[in-house]
């Protein structure tokens, strides 16, 4: 099974392989000892036909010759970082070009060995890289268990300006205060108001959406509160309004900016005094309504206009949420990518797996004036063009393909708290496979970690596994663990150091 497909934990994992090398008894025979561990292997005698397998396969390793005839080995493994940055490659090379093998990990290779081929040791060091991948896909659903624990459903989204409309929702589920929901436009206001509404306890109740932008004001009236029979032309019969409608529940009123001054008085009172009347009706009635307002629109400079009610927008601004547009979230592009095209395959009956590198990084320079909704369309379509599992630029519209490059942001540091989790992690805990698994539950069922401490555990128990096994496989060799990790000596020196991996770092020159 790839990295790519959905894996139960119950699922056995079976990695799917990729041997290339033109020379075909080595290729047969490395191929048929990988089968024998129980690996799914494909062959390729070039570099060319291994490229356009990989554009159709996602390949969970890929074990290539480096010199071989049109495509170079390291002209294979360029080409792979681009396509499928996350599909693992192990080069192989003569004994006396053990260079070119450098040169392939500093180009991000996993790891690299020599011919002739020892294979008790290729297979120590095949086991290592799809053990990582193994790790990797249950960071990947451990991330995504956590996201759905954070969130609410139907709504994905992790970055730090998202968990403060999370903590803004949860907060005020348990009460019936008058939320104004604001953002730009296709951020994602009606969805913020319906969880609102999902996990509160008028849940049994209905939802309901008025757009008050869309309807013309003679009828908005009647829309709201009902009328009675003949109370206006054309008022044939009794009609109850949404207001009454959502008794027991929520109402939204979307695009409140829009809504005349004559009406906006009628909602202040309803607000004031629990009760609506019908148009033509002689007694109020009583209406037990969650109100929430939306707009994209800047309702104090509306108040400044004239146009809206000062008195109605500080009752409706008693309890503010402000959306993020898409721009400014960051990290959750990727997240949203993965969901949008994941309903668009089912809405398809498609079986895209995602976008190339070089489509990727267009998506990331846009900067998405319509926000979710936008790449919502975006993704439809993408999905659609696709004629291979990785969509690429060409699926995207002109305007998006010609993103120029965002300016690097600075991060600013996570808050101190988020920083020194309080889940120890023992020499043990890191050590051995299955000892990870079970860490990597353990902290994500810990309840005293937050979300960000979560993750920066999860990052902290893997990186010590990752070094303990390159330390391992290169004879503890700092150089050359260094080469195999893909990081500078400085580095994994720090971290040998941060982890306490050698206790007697501290006395070795830096
Ligand atoms: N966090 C999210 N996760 C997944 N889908 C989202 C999210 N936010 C919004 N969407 C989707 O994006 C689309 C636009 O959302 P929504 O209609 O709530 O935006 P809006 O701010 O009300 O837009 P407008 O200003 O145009 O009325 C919807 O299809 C919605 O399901
Ligand atoms: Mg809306």
């Amino acid at each position: 099974m790839s990295y790519n497909q959905t894996q139960t934990d119950s699922t056995p994992y079976i990695a799917h392989a990729l041997v290339v090398d033109d020379d075909a008894g080595l290729r047969q025979t490395l191929s048929m000892a990988l089968r024998r561990e129980g690996y799914k292997i494909s062959e390729a005698a070039d570099g060319v036909t291994a490229f356009k397998m990989a554009q159709n396969t996602p390949f969970d390793l890929v074990i290539t010759d480096v010199r071989m005839p049109g495509m170079s080995g390291l002209e294979l493994l360029q080409n792979l970082r681009r396509i499928c940055p996350r599909t693992l490659v192990i080069v192989m090379t003569a004994y006396d070009k053990k260079e070119l093998a450098y040169d392939a990990v500093r180009e991000g290779a996993y790891s690299y060995f020599s011919k002739p081929l020892n294979l008790s040791d290729l297979q120590i060091i095949i086991r290592h890289a799809l053990e990582k991948q193994q790790l990797q896909h249950k960071l990947d659903s451990l991330h995504l268990k956590l996201i759905e624990q954070n969130t609410f459903p139907d709504m994905v989204g992790e970055s730090q300006a998202m968990q403060k409309v999370y903590t803004a929702v949860r907060r005020v589920l348990d009460n019936d205060i008058t939320v104004l929901i604001t953002g730009e436009s296709g951020t994602g206001k009606e969805i913020v108001a319906r969880a609102i509404h999902n996990q509160s306890i008028r849940n049994s109740h209905d939802f309901i959406a008025v757009n008050c932008a869309a309807i013309p004001e003679t009828l908005l009236e009647s829309e709201l509160f009902g009328h009675e029979k003949g109370s206006f032309t054309g008022a044939v019969s009794r009609r109850i309004g949404k207001f009454e409608s959502a008794n027991g529940g929520t109402l939204l009123l979307d695009e409140i900016g829009d809504m005349p001054l004559s009406l906006q008085a009628k909602i202040l009172r309803v607000l004031q005094e629990g009760e609506i009347t019908r148009i033509g009706a002689n007694k109020p009635v009583k209406v037990d309504v969650r109100l929430i307002a939306a707009t994209n629109q800047n309702l104090p400079e509306l108040v400044k206009e004239g146009k809206f009610r000062q008195d109605l927008y500080y009752r409706l601004n008693a309890y503010p949420i402000t959306i993020p547009p898409l721009r400014d979230r960051d990290g959750d592009l990727p997240l949203l990518i993965k969901y949008f095209v994941n309903k668009a395959n089912s809405a398809f009956g498609r079986d895209c797996i995602g976008f190339t590198s070089e489509a990727l990084t267009c998506l990331e320079n846009y900067l998405w004036p319509g926000n979710i909704r936008e790449l919502q369309n975006v993704i439809q379509r993408a999905v659609l063009l696709a004629d291979k599992p990785l969509a690429d630029v060409h699926t995207l519209i002109e305007d998006i393909q010609m993103a120029p490059p965002r300016p690097k942001q600075k991060r600013t540091p996570p808050p101190a708290d988020a920083i020194s989790p309080t889940v120890p992690i023992s020499e043990n805990d890191t050590q051995d496979i299955n000892a990870i698994h079970n860490k990597l539950d353990e902290i994500f069922l810990n309840d005293n970690l937050n979300f960000h401490q979560k993750v920066d555990t999860f990052r902290e128990v893997l990186e010590q596994y990752l070094i303990r096994q390159a330390l391992l496989e290169c004879d503890s060799q700092r150089e050359k663990t260094a080469n195999l990790l893909g990081v500078t000596r400085k580095t994994l020196y720090s971290k040998i150091k941060q982890y306490h991996i050698d206790p007697n770092i501290d006395n070795e020159e830096e």
